[in-house]
């Protein structure tokens, strides 16, 4: 599990964009009036977003003040959660899980894929400073276990090839396509049901 580092480098100012504010404005609308703080986890989420993926100390400051609550709260949820970044991760951001059903499916083939094209060690950029990469826990995907997210898409059923060419792909500028690498589509078992075949409605 990668630890949870505070970028050096911060910038000096933060603030929505026209888009984001009325993002945020719907958001507030799905809280009562006096739970509006309950809004924070997704405020940050749209701070990451517009932030190239990572969420600086001034943007905290920018949620406490937009929501009136105390700025070591805000702090408080963007450290404790694995889905904030607080340092920059590049455009592409690799996440490998290696909890136990990926693990057991050669997640760690992934690992040495990201550690071959990305770099030896989790949270360092690779040269161009396009990605870095890091493993993480279950990301709820076992079924279609080894799997690998970049920013918020799926890479399943994977092997360490098929993970070398998706990061080649991102390197050189192309979009690989995500959902699983073995053809299946979604969770349907591979080559065809073999269980509960009398029954039409499973
Ligand atoms: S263990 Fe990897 S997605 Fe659940």
């Amino acid at each position: 599990m990668s630890i949870k580092k505070i970028s050096k480098k911060q910038p000096e100012n933060f603030k929505f964009t026209e888009d984001n504010l009325k993002t945020a404005e719907k958001i507030f609308q799905k809280y009562p009036k006096e739970k509006q703080q309950s809004a924070v986890m997704a405020l940050l989420y749209l701070v990451q977003g517009q932030n190239n993926n990572w969420i600086p100390l001034v943007a905290m400051k920018y949620i406490a003040k937009l929501l009136k609550m105390p700025y070591i709260k805000v702090y408080e949820v963007a450290t404790f959660y694995s889905m904030y970044n607080l340092s920059p991760v590049g455009d592409h951001f690799i996440q490998v899980c290696t909890t136990t059903p990926c693990m057991i499916r050669g997640a760690y083939k992934l690992v040495e894929a990201c550690k071959e094209k990305i770099s030896s060690k989790e949270n360092e950029f690779v040269e161009s400073k396009k990605c870095s990469w890091v493993e993480v826990e279950c990301l709820g995907a076992c079924v279609n276990a080894p799997v690998m997210q970049i920013n918020d898409d799926y890479y399943e059923d994977l092997d360490k090839e098929k993970t070398l060419k998706i990061l080649d792909d991102i390197l050189n500028d192309k979009n690989p396509i995500p959902g699983s690498y073995r053809g299946r589509k979604n969770t349907e078992p591979e080559n065809n049901r073999k269980t509960l075949i009398d029954n039409k409605n499973a």
